[in-house]
């Protein structure tokens, strides 16, 4: 697999993608993949199947991503709400992740992929909680695309988390509440290490964030399409790169002219 946006590659292997502007391209890439159920409903299946095509979409993208040479993308699995759902499409998920990483945890090493699953990890199986070690481990000095699984993810648990956690170091005395400035928070959090998200996808056409890295996501660009989650291919990715492409950046300050 070929990482660095070298255009004639792209060219070869991805026709469409060579309109793309190789020097401004997202450095990381955040997804909310929704719509699996509805793309399940719309062919008469279950819902589960919906997630395990959603599997493919991710796997696709993944390649894409890695084969433009993007830093990093950080794909929303489960969320701390997804509990609520019916405990058949949970146990589903759970099965689902287990089986995918025990799968592809061979592709990714060689891939070079390095692969992390942020969230809070304890309530999840405990052989699923084994498999994310290993595959962490195992990848952890990779030199490719940050590949961020959020499990059980939820941003207003996540910023919860980084407040207590910065509260007991100054409670133990080792951090001066006067020094705790945006640095020192972002150091707490799942994400530590990884620069911002500059663009999020969300798929099947709807407008909202759902908790997903509320801190990190400051000024992302959001690019919303009504695809389907297991129907994001390598157009919409495109349309999505494309769209971030078009935007311009200002970090709230105004245009330099
Ligand atoms: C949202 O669609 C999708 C999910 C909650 C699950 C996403 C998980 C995957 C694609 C599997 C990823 C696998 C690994 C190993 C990382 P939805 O069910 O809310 O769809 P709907 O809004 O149409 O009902």
């Amino acid at each position: 697999m070929s990482r660095a946006l070298a255009t004639d590659t792209v060219t070869a292997a991805h026709a469409g993608l060579s309109k793309l502007d190789g020097a401004r391209l997202p450095r990381h890439v955040a997804v909310i993949m929704d719509g699996n159920g509805r793309w399940a409903k719309q062919r008469n299946l279950p819902r589960v199947m919906g997630h395990r095509e959603g599997v493919e979409a991710l796997k696709r993208t993944l390649r894409l991503c890695s084969d433009l040479g993007i830093g990093a993308l950080t794909a929303y699995a489960f969320s701390t709400e997804n509990w609520s759902r019916p405990g058949e499409e949970v146990s589903f998920l759970m099965t689902l992740f287990e089986r995918v990483l025990a799968r592809e945890l061979h592709a990714l090493e060689q891939e070079q992929v390095r692969i992390r699953f942020l969230g809070d990890l304890e309530p999840l199986p405990p052989g699923l909680q084994r498999l994310i070690a290993d595959a962490t481990e195992r990848t952890a000095a990779n030199s490719g695309i940050h590949f961020n699984v959020c499990t059980n993810y939820g941003g207003r648990a996540e910023l919860v988390r980084a407040a207590r956690r910065l509260a007991q170091r100054c409670a133990a005395g080792e951090l001066d509440p006067a020094a705790i400035d945006e640095q020192a928070f972002t150091a707490e959090l799942h994400t530590a290490g990884e620069r911002d998200p500059d663009l999020l996808i969300r798929t099947s056409g709807e407008l909202r964030i759902s908790n997903f890295l509320l801190w990190q996501l400051a000024y992302a660009e959001i690019h919303i399409t009504d695809v389907l989650w297991p129907d994001f291919d390598e157009a919409a990715l495109l349309g999505a790169l494309l769209d971030y492409q078009g935007r311009q950046r200002r970090f709230g300050g105004v245009d330099p002219c």
